[in-house]
């Protein structure tokens, strides 16, 4: 048969290359756009329908007759990256598609070809696929529809965090993520050899957070945290995105009323935007922003509900006793029992870090809180800090802890001391949360955890 070759129509008017997100403004003009073959149909000889991604956003585009007939036509694949050239037209009334229009296409072009056959794409990122499989094809997987959309929503998310903070006054600041101190105990440390001395890879900018009080007021963060957790499980990475703040003369109930008040203004400002508040709702259709007042609980009457709900420890099967740790099973069963954010609050010292003080009223218990989200548990982790100067030289005694790479923690202790309280809050756990995503590995981009530090 004759080869088809196309030629663009020079009789039409010029079309101005556009973003799909803009579509609305040019129905029933000229347009080109460039991107990613997000799906294909073809429809007897004459017809294909091919959904374009562009990053920002999906248009659905009709290819008729010769358009059909040559050979990049015939031999075109998902992921190829082409350019469109047509009308945007409003579908008729009755038909769906994304933005409410479609791109009626009269020429068109292949920029870069995408392989079909066993190395088509699909066959590479497979839905049945083993969950590690698809983990070291990560790099494809975020071009889907769910994966990309989390994304999206992640930066939406940050930006939103960001606009908080700054909406009361707080200062961003940059900690260094190489460090010589410990913040969340020793076993899981990364270490790292550091020009010959020994370093580690940080868990928490608090302390240093901590040492901006005097120098900018309240400061937060949005810096890389490491775990070296010894297993993977749901909700921990070796690395994530970790959202901290340090806030100076607060009382705690101050810091319990601001980690509420800063979750739902999060919520609240992601859902005004009607992009991010659509991927929400297409990724978890039954959310809705959180408005009542967070349940408030003590970790002494957690213990009791646990023991009332015949929620036993794994290791014996025996109840729980004042003083245990409660675990990821047991903590997640009573949150998504209780189903509302619940404000743990007042754990014993013992199973709490260094720094957190001990309450006036009774001294086994610390200013300590974890924010506990139906479906994924804690998100977040927060406390008073020790200010006394001798309090706190005194606790690290007590953990065996040499302070003398803490010398500048300490002189925060010596140089105008203030009550202060701050918290972490991890960012892949809100967004878990929020989307509704089974494991906190689906809402970074590329997660790290035991055996993967690849792509
Ligand atoms: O409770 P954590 O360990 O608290 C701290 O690091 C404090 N120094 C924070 C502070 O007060 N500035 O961690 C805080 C939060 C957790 O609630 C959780 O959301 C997240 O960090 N997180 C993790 N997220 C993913 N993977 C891990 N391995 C995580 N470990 C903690």
């Amino acid at each position: 048969s004759k080869k088809v070759v196309l030629t663009e129509d020079s009789s039409l008017p010029k079309a101005k290359t556009i973003k799909i997100a803009e579509a609305t403004d040019y129905r029933d003009k000229r347009v080109r756009v460039f991107g990613w073959v997000n799906r294909l149909r073809v429809q007897g000889r004459d017809m294909m329908f091919v959904v374009l991604r562009d990053g920002t956003g999906y248009l659905q585009s009709i290819l008729n007759g010769r358009l059909c007939h040559t050979y990049d036509a015939l031999t075109l694949t998902l992921e190829s990256t082409v350019a469109l050239t047509g009308v945007v037209q409003k579908v008729p009334e009755g038909k769906d598609a994304p933005g409410g229009h479609e791109l009626i296409v009269d020429y068109w072009e292949v920029v870069g070809r995408a392989p079909g056959g066993d190395d088509a794409v699909t066959n590479r990122i497979s839905s049945d696929a083993d969950p590690s499989l698809l983990y070291q094809q990560r790099h494809l997987v975020i071009r889907g529809d769910t994966a990309s959309a989390v994304l999206k929503v992640r930066s939406r998310v940050m930006r939103a965090f960001r606009d908080h903070f700054d909406s009361k006054g707080y200062f961003e600041v940059t900690p260094p993520c190489m460090v010589q101190t410990q913040v969340e105990g020793g076993s899981t440390l990364f270490s790292f050899n550091y020009y010959g001395e020994e370093a580690y890879l940080t868990q928490s900018s608090q302390l240093y957070l901590e040492t901006c009080l005097p120098s900018m007021g309240a400061v937060f963060t949005m810096a890389e945290s490491y775990r070296a957790e010894k297993s993977s499980t749901r909700r921990h990475l070796s690395e994530y995105t970790h959202c901290e703040a340090e806030i100076p003369f607060i009382t705690f109930e101050d810091l319990l009323d601001g980690i509420e008040e800063m979750v739902k203004d999060v919520v609240a400002r992601v859902w005004a935007e009607p992009a991010a508040r659509a991927m929400i709702e297409q990724l978890n259709p039954k959310f809705s922003p959180p408005t009542e007042p967070f349940v408030r609980m003590r970790y002494a009457d957690a213990i009791k509900w646990l023991n009332e709900h015949g929620i036993k420890r794994e290791e014996d099967g025996k109840d729980f006793e004042f003083g245990d740790d409660i675990p990821e099973a047991p903590e997640r069963r009573m949150t998504d029992a209780i189903n509302k954010p619940i404000l743990l609050t007042h754990f014993p010292g013992p199973i709490k870090a260094f720094y957190m003080p001990a309450t006036k009223e009774d001294p086994r218990v610390t200013e300590s809180v974890d924010l506990l989200m139906p479906g994924v548990g804690e998100i977040v982790g927060g406390s008073m800090r020790i200010w006394d100067y001798e309090d706190l030289k005194a606790a690290y005694e007590r953990e065996g802890l040499d302070t003398a790479p803490y010398y500048w923690y300490l002189d925060q202790r010596k140089y105008g001391s203030c009550p202060h309280g701050g918290f972490g809050l991890g960012i892949e756990r809100f967004l878990a949360w929020l989307t509704d995503r089974f494991t906190v590995k689906e809402c970074c981009l590329y997660p790290r955890f035991v055996g993967r530090c690849q792509p």
